[in-house]
């Protein structure tokens, strides 16, 4: 079924092992690159694709996300006494953007069961999802790309991004047959294979389109690795019966939840900012320097 999509579910209830401590109290997805949080370039990817409506799938610990996407009066008062109006109307505009909505998933049993909690929200619409602790830098919208494939072609439409063959292993990697540039129909998908048995080097990247279908093969998965129900086994249960497609979007993915991948954006938003570039680059530079000095040492030890 081809419809136009405006509804967007952000899943953002993880625990977040792989950042402990930071994690402990707090959302992952309230890691800032640099000043903004992490979850506010996704939500700003979902409207600049034309979505309307979002749900974000939340859980303990979660508030300071509804507190971000709130306005906050009493602030909003000190800036405007001090005169401070760009940053009063960039604050604004942050509890402006969308209509957003929060739903509890009560016990973490994964991604799957995550987006089975927005079940009566996206009723019976085609919905995208885009991961709330991962980062698309693209000139198009990534979610937005997906969504011209769906239009095009109906049915769920999965992201995909080309990873390095050493690193599939750390990936969920597709098989498919190509339909047209970029365009994919699933045949299969497999979760972390060694790089000699990866099928591909495409690797499925934290932006879907789905359909309500979704929710049947969901609530029919069993808990696969760590007794969770996995959002790729239900696709490809899907991908049996009806076309399951991928898209390779254009564009950088950045995971805020591995730290290595954390770092990286941090240093490369840093230098995207004009505010920011001209004092950040030297230092850069002149660490680059002592690096390549130290390491012919290093080498010789
Ligand atoms: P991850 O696969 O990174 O899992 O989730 P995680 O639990 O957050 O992190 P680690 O692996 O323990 O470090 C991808 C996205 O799905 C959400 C997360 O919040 C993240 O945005 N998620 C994951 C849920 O909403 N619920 C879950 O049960 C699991």
């Amino acid at each position: 079924m081809k419809a136009r999509v405006t509804k967007a579910v952000i899943p953002a209830a993880g625990f977040g092992t792989r950042f402990l401590p930071a994690t402990k109290a707090q959302p992952k997805e309230m890691l800032p690159i640099v000043d903004t949080p992490t979850i506010q370039f996704v939500v700003e990817e979902a409207v600049a694709s034309g979505i309307t409506d979002i749900l974000i799938i939340t859980g303990r610990d979660k508030r300071s996300i509804e507190d971000h996407f709130d306005r906050n009066l009493e602030l909003e008062r000190r800036l405007a006494s001090a005169g401070k109006t760009t940053l009063l109307r960039n604050m604004r505009r942050i509890s402006e953007m969308a209509h957003i909505h929060y739903v509890r998933q009560s016990e973490q049993l994964g991604l799957g069961h995550a987006i089975l909690q927005a079940r009566c929200h996206v009723d019976n619409e085609p919905f995208a999802v885009l991961l709330g602790d991962t980062i698309i830098h693209s000139e198009q919208p990534c979610v937005g790309q997906l969504m011209k494939v769906h239009e095009r072609f109906g049915g769920p439409v999965v992201g995909l991004e080309k990873v390095p063959l050493e690193k599939v292993s750390r990936y969920g990697i597709i098989s498919g047959s190509r339909l047209a540039p970029r365009v994919y129909r699933l045949t299969d998908l497999v979760e972390k294979p060694e790089p000699a048995k990866a099928p591909s080097q495409l690797a499925i990247g934290g932006r879907y389109i789905l359909t309500a279908e979704i929710f049947n093969y969901l609530e029919r998965a069993r808990p696969g690795k760590n007794g969770e129900i996995q959002l790729t086994d239900a696709l490809l249960a899907q991908a049996q019966v009806m076309p399951v497609y991928g898209h390779h979007f254009e564009g950088i993915r950045y995971d805020i939840g591995d730290r290595v991948d954390y770092l990286i954006t941090q240093v490369e938003y840093a230098l995207r900012r004009d505010d920011l570039r001209r004092q950040f680059e030297p230092y850069l530079k002149q660490r680059m320097r002592l690096l390549a000095k130290a390491s012919p040492r290093r080498n010789r030890t």
